[in-house]
């Protein structure tokens, strides 16, 4: 594919204007929600049936994680989840992005269905329903059963088949009810900071196995996509991390090529064959290179591209890279040596991540114009902060502006042409930040982990006006 409506955008030129008016409407029927993830928020990691995922591996293991933190109890969210939907009603979301749990549904990965597993996700369903939210699934948010990393994990192109038997099951208890399916939540971070920089579960720094992983989790969306809509399932979608790549210098024939391979590594290694059936050419080279190749069989990409409703875009923040004589490879991206990721000249979250909404919206307008006719569901957007709680009030101006401006963000890609259905925001509640623990606050609701209160942030109140405005007053 050509990479030159990024160069382009990458210059800022072609930045979707971002209104700075008081008035942003969306279209009639665009989505509103949250997202959280099972392991972020669940705890109860011992119950009902409920074994190790890689995540409860790796966060045990000493100096993963942020002062050894665990998902054991998180937001204990297993029990209280009447009244987290209650929190949700007050948010007033029409929809609530959640992951099931892998390891409660097949505790062993494959094998028979633990029923009272999936009986929590009934119950969760119909609180859901009634209370008037659209219940969207997410089957795979990064917590393998560790019994299947335990045979290579996705490493493994039985773990693709096995992922396939779980959203079987999955759809097959609550395709009743639930419209909205996704197979996998960012198949990059599972793949790359799983298996390649080992900043995620299961911790592995092997880039031979983060290929082989890229290659089976995609094969895995393929194989669950077709069990899903045999199901009936209504709705398939799957979300990707992808990002707006900037060269340094976009005069600079060696900046453009770094911007270009990370490109390929971010985004068009998992665009392209979930939207166009093959890998792109300038990638397959790393396949071998890093000795994964043999892990492609003939017509896996052709089944990676399965119909989707619409493509799950998470957006946090753009890069800036240029190339440097000397820098060593980014354990992230295998291959990337002579990139170097520099400081890009904005504000930051309190995770470090660059505030750059003009990312999103270049972001968006390119997706839509490389790969025309698919519609797109922003299903993560959000920031950490430092929040203190005064009273019952958390007075979170940062995460409010940050909002602000990838709405407006999203609005202009709208009036730009992309084809946008809805936003979540990441998260409607604080939780487990992975390798992070409880240190960083992403939720719209903090959560007090002593008590387990929850206090609705200022943002909350914010996002609740804006649902109901359908736009930004
Ligand atoms: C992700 C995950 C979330 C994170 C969030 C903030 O997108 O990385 O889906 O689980 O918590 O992104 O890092």
């Amino acid at each position: 594919m050509s990479i030159a409506t990024t160069d382009t955008s990458a210059g800022g030129e072609t930045s979707a204007g971002i209104a700075d008016v008081d008035h942003v409407r969306f279209p009639d029927g665009f989505k509103w929600g949250a997202a959280t993830a099972a392991y972020q928020i669940e705890g109860a990691a011992g119950e009902d049936g409920r074994r190790p995922s890689i995540w409860d591996t790796f966060a045990r293991t000493p100096g993963n994680v942020f002062r050894g933190h665990t998902g054991d109890v998180a937001c204990d969210h297993y029990h209280r989840y009447r009244e987290d939907v209650g929190l949700m009603t007050k948010l007033e979301l029409g929809t609530y992005r959640f992951s099931v749990a892998w390891p409660r549904i097949k505790p062993d990965g494959t094998g028979p269905v633990n029923p009272r597993g999936l009986d929590f996700y009934d119950r969760l369903v119909d609180e859901l329903l009634g209370a008037g939210i659209d219940p969207m699934i997410t089957l795979y948010h990064w917590d393998l059963p560790q019994a299947l990393e335990d045979g290579g994990g996705w490493t493994q192109r039985s773990t693709a088949y096995a992922f396939a038997d779980l959203a079987a099951a999955t759809v097959a208890r609550l395709g009743d009810r639930v419209r909205s399916w996704t197979t996998l939540n960012e198949p990059w971070c599972a793949a790359f900071l799983g298996y390649a920089s080992g900043e995620h579960a299961p911790g592995r720094r092997e880039p031979r196995a983060s290929f082989e992983a890229v290659h089976h989790l995609l094969l895995g969306h393929g194989l669950a996509a077709q069990a899903l809509r045999s199901g009936g399932a209504a709705e398939v979608s799957v979300t990707l991390n992808p990002t707006q790549v900037r060269p340094a210098d976009p005069g600079d024939q060696h900046d453009l090529a770094a911007a270009k391979l990370i490109d390929g590594l971010q985004n068009r290694l998992f665009l392209d064959p979930v939207l166009r059936g093959a890998y792109p050419e300038d990638m397959l080279p790393l396949f071998d290179r890093f000795g994964a190749a043999a892990a492609i069989h003939d017509g896996d990409t052709a089944l990676m591209q399965q119909p989707i409703e619409f493509l799950g875009v998470n957006y946090y923040m753009p890069a800036l890279v240029r190339a440097q004589v000397g820098t060593p490879p980014n354990a992230a991206y295998p291959g990337s040596e002579g990139i170097e990721f520099t400081e890009q000249p904005v504000p930051v979250t309190a995770m470090g991540w660059p505030v750059d909404p003009t990312g999103l919206s270049d972001l968006l307008v390119r997706i839509s114009s490389d790969y025309p006719g698919v519609p797109m569901m922003i299903t993560e957007n959000g920031a950490a902060y430092v929040d203190v709680v005064e009273g019952d009030r958390v007075a979170d101006r940062d995460r409010i502006a940050y909002l602000d401006g990838h709405l407006r963000a999203v609005h202009a890609a709208l009036t730009a042409g992309a084809d946008l259905r809805g936003y979540l925001a990441w998260s409607l509640l604080d939780n487990y930040e992975w390798g992070h623990g409880y240190g960083q606050r992403f939720g719209l609701i903090h959560v007090d982990y002593d008590t387990q209160r929850r206090v609705l942030k200022d943002s909350a109140h914010w996002y609740a006006e804006v649902i109901r405005h359908n736009g930004l007053t």
